[in-house]
Order: C-alpha cells, then structure tokens, then sequence
C-alpha cells in the first residue's frame, strides 16, 4: 500500500511561527519527529487489515483473525495519530489537556473513523495518512457531543465507557470547555489540512471533506438532533417518524458524514454519492435502534454507560414506542438492506475491501456494547 508521508503539522507551525516568531521549528533533541510512531503503528495496522482480508477470501486454509484483533492495531494507530496532531501550550492550564485527553483516550469504539477509513479503502483509496487527519477531527466533534451529552443539563450520566464522565471527573464548568475544545481542535486540524492542500489538485476534495463534517456536525445534523432530542425528551405524542427524524439527526449524519468523507477523498465517488448516503441512513438508524436495545437488553458493566439513563430521563425510544421484537425486525431489514448496497458497489478490484465491510456491518448489528 502506498505509504505517503505528509506533513499536516507544517502548516499549523507555519501559522505558529507567524504568531509567536520565536518559535523553533527545529524538533527538539531526543524528540520524535512527526508521524514516527504513528508510521510505526500505521505499518502494524495495515499488516493486520491485509491478513484479515486474506482471512476472509480464504478461510478455510488461513489462521483465523477477530475483526476485534483489527480495531485493536487500529486504536493504537488512531490514538497515535490523535497525539501528533493535537495539543497546545498547557503550562499554565496542566489539567485542562489532561481532561481532553481522559475524554479521547478512554475506551471508545472508534467507529467513526474507523468507517470513513474502510469506506476510502472501499472505494480504493489508499493513502492512508491522508485520510487520518480527517478521522481524528470526526472523533474529536464526536467525543465533544458525548462530553455534552452527559453534563447534568442534558443527559445527567455518570458514567462513560467504563469510566466516571468528565463533568463527574473534573466539574462541569471543565467539561463544557472541554467539549468546546474538542470541537475547536477538530476545526483548527479541518483548516489546517484545507490550507496545506490549498493550491495542490486535491485542494477542492479536502476542502468539500471539512465542509461535511462541520455541517453534518452543526445544524444540518448532530447539534439538531440532539436540540430536538432535549426539547421533545417526555413528550408521548413523538410518531415513529419524529423518532427518526431525530436519530437521522443525531446519530446518522455524523455516521454518514464519515463514509461521504472516506469516500470523497478517494477516487471512485461519481456516481456513488446516493449509495453511500443511503448506506449511512441504514446504518445510523440501525446503530441507534441497537443503542437503545442494549441499554435494555445489557448491564451497565458490559456498555460502560448507565443502563437507566432512557428510563430516568423518561426518553421516548424507537423501542420504547413499538417494542423489541419489531424493532429487532426493523433491524434484520436495515442489515439485508447494508449488505445489499455493499454488494451493489463490489467490483473484482474491492472484493477484499468489501469483505472486511460487510463484517464491520455484522458486528455493528450484533455488538455487545
Ligand atoms: C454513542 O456513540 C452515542 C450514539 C450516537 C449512539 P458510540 O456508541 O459510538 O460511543 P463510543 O464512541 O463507542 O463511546
Ligand atoms: C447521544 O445520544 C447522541 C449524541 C451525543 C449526538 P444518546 O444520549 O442516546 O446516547 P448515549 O446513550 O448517551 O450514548
Ligand atoms: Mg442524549
Ligand atoms: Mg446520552
């Protein structure tokens, strides 16, 4: 796989020289220039992604791989990349980068990135440096909605994968600036990248890419479904269709906000903008039927989030309002219809790429937690 170096941080120390002169652009003695570790854990996760797509096209005659084995190396290349592209002067403020880093570094699922990943490999994209800056500012607008979503004024949970949420942690008032930050930062790395490519042939795709994700984040999606979500949380008379509305909102846009981006960025979306888009509508509506599931279906140990929070907020689900059966059927139907459109977009040349989607799509419906 082609293994590009490109150097994103260049230009936000260009706009730091700019701003304090004095600063040296010469890495420090004993520091490791950018992107070396992340190369290091970059090689390992693409030596794994190969032999699961080996595994799947063979399975009989290969060693058996998890998809979990895979999220696994991804994790660490993701968490490698997020350190090397975030951070700031926080001499003064010590705590406040370790509490964005509590909110980042804890045990979530990735997907998000992860999605946008699989869908540029999909669409045979595959530099994979390129697209990584773009999956940490997706993960970053996504952890800053949870880090809101928590606070005492919305949601009012104490718990988040596994762990104490930041307002519990370290107090409201550092848990509002931390969600704000999170999301800054996801701005600043989306400008950064826009400015780097600027006047290079790809300039117009990075720049509709940061365009997505900054919509699809705001009012044309999360922040609008999560408006809705707070401003209708009791109200019994919610159809089935409000429901959806607000899970097409709150959860689907950034789900498919992250396969338009992977797909964007590579070279094959003309003429597949309608499928992508219809691909993430199944998958968000069925990622959030499955959340609300969970919440009844699992303990609060295994989700890593308090299992009562629907229940205490009084919150009207999909589930709540036509049951568990059908709304396990509701997403038998939206599984057949991803793996529909998968199979639609396979060509002899993404045949291994879409093996590996279609197990992301089965362990998306299936997962535990
Ligand atoms: C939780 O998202 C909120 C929903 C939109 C259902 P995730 O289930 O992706 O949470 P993490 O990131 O893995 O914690
Ligand atoms: C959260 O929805 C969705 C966003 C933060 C955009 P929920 O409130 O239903 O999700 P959990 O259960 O807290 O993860
Ligand atoms: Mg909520
Ligand atoms: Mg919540």
């Amino acid at each position: 796989m082609n293994n590009k170096v490109i150097d994103f941080k260049k230009s936000k120390e260009r706009l730091m020289n700019k701003k304090f002169p004095n600063v040296s652009p010469i890495i420090p003695e004993g520091k490791q220039p950018f992107y070396l570790e992340s190369n290091k854990a970059l090689d390992k996760f693409q030596t794994i992604l190969c032999d699961y797509q080996e595994y799947l096209l063979d399975r009989e005659n290969k060693k058996e791989i998890k998809l979990e084995e895979v999220l696994v190396y991804f994790n660490r290349y993701f968490d490698a990349i997020y350190k090397e592209l975030t951070g700031f002067d926080d001499s003064k403020v010590p705590k406040f980068k370790e509490a964005m880093d509590y909110a980042m570094l804890s045990n979530g699922k990735r997907l998000r990135p992860f999605l946008m990943l699989l869908t540029y490999n999909f669409c045979e994209g595959e530099d994979f440096l390129l697209i990584s800056p773009l999956m940490v500012a997706m993960e970053l607008i996504h952890t800053f909605s949870l880090v809101h979503d928590d606070l005492p004024c919305m949601d009012n949970d104490e718990l988040r994968r596994g762990k104490p949420t930041v307002w519990k942690k370290y107090g409201e008032d550092i848990a509002v600036l931390v969600g704000d930050a999170l999301y800054m930062e996801a701005t600043s790395i989306l400008m950064d990248m826009v400015l780097e490519f600027l006047y290079t042939e790809i300039g117009s795709y990075v720049a509709t890419s940061a365009a997505i994700i900054i919509k699809l984040a705001g009012l044309d999606g999360m922040i609008t479904g999560q408006v809705f979500d707070v401003m209708n949380t009791t109200n019994d008379k919610l159809t089935i269709d409000d429901i959806c509305y607000m899970y097409d909102k709150k959860t689907t846009a950034l789900l498919t906000a992250s396969m338009i981006v992977g797909a964007n960025m590579s070279s094959l979306y003309n003429g597949k903008a309608e499928l992508i888009e219809r691909l993430g509508i199944c998958l968000g509506e069925s990622y959030q039927i499955k959340d609300d599931l969970l919440e009844i279906e699992q303990t609060t140990e295994k989700i890593g989030k308090s299992v009562d929070s629907d229940k205490k907020n009084n919150k009207v689900t999909y589930v709540g309002k036509v049951g568990i059966e059908e709304s396990k059927h509701r997403l038998e139907q939206l599984f057949k219809a991803s793996m529909g459109i998968i199979d639609s977009m396979t060509t002899e040349k993404n045949k291994k790429e879409s093996l590996v989607f279609k197990e992301l799509i089965k362990y998306l419906m299936s997962r535990e937690k």
